[in-house]
């Protein structure tokens, strides 16, 4: 039986689009009440007006800065109540991302958005969870993270970096009822794709996942019973 999400707080960080959008919809649609967060507060207004009638918030965040990552976490605590579940689904790459253009500030950019952060935000949520006994961290990595491919040297060191990250902290803090998944997605259909020096032709983008796949997946992951967790969990188009 699938545990209930009802009144559970859930914070989702990289909800403005993509995966994450429709991971914080997701979990709203199963009665947890949600944070969700990015930089772009336009979206974000947008997504709370759609998500009306549920238990659903927004807060401006830039997951590179421990300051606004400290600040985040108190107000979703401030406003829902002690956190549940964290999903990172914050991530970005670059159209550089060949070695020969990819330079240390674009190196420095990807690690801090796509791995750095999700420290600050696993340090930022990990004592309260330590007190409660409980909270699920579900970081979206890639399938970059797990065989090598043209992704960037950046993206997927992130990507590895992650998976590690996620795994570490699952080891260290079982004991304390902590779980941790990480999801590796192959190619999904979102905005991040446009940050590709070529994006993918429309006819692979047809096969490509929605990020909805990913939330489906998410979901499942989420409502396990405690004493069960999914630590690494792969999703690929079937025909891709
Ligand atoms: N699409 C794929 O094929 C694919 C495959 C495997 C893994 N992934 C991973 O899935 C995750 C989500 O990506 P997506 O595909 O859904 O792309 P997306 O639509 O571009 O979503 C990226 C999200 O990250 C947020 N973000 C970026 N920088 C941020 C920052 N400094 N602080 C806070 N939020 C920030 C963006 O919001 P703001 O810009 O509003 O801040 C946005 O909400 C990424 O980690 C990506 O690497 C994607």
């Amino acid at each position: 039986m699938p545990v209930s999400l009802k009144n559970r707080v859930a914070l989702v960080v990289g909800a403005s689009s993509g995966i994450g959008r429709a991971i914080a919809i997701s979990l709203a649609q199963a009665g947890a009440s949600v944070m969700a967060a990015a930089r772009r507060e336009n979206r974000l207004r947008e997504l709370k007006a759609e998500m009306a009638g549920h238990t659903f918030e927004i807060c401006r965040v830039d997951a590179t800065s421990v300051p606004d990552v400290e600040r985040l976490v108190e107000e979703t605590r401030r406003v829902l109540g002690p956190i549940d579940i964290v999903v990172y689904a914050t991530g970005i790459n670059t159209p550089d991302r060949a070695l020969a253009r990819l330079g240390p500030t674009i190196w420095d950019e990807l690690i801090s958005t796509n791995l750095n952060g999700a420290y600050y935000v696993t340090q930022a949520v990990l004592p309260a969870m330590r007190e409660a006994r409980a909270g699920h961290l579900i970081y979206i990595a890639s399938i970059s993270g797990r065989a090598p491919d043209l992704s960037g040297a950046a993206y997927q060191a992130s990507k590895h970096g992650m998976i590690g990250l996620a795994h570490a902290v699952r080891l260290e803090e079982h004991e304390h009822g902590i779980r941790t998944t990480v999801v590796n997605p192959g190619l999904v259909d979102t905005e991040i794709l446009d940050r590709r020096l070529v994006k993918p032709p429309a006819e692979q983008l047809a096969l490509a996942l929605l990020p909805e796949h990913v939330a489906e997946a998410v979901l499942a992951c989420a409502m396990l019973p405690l004493r069960a967790v999914i630590s690494e969990l792969t999703i690929v188009p079937t025909a891709i």
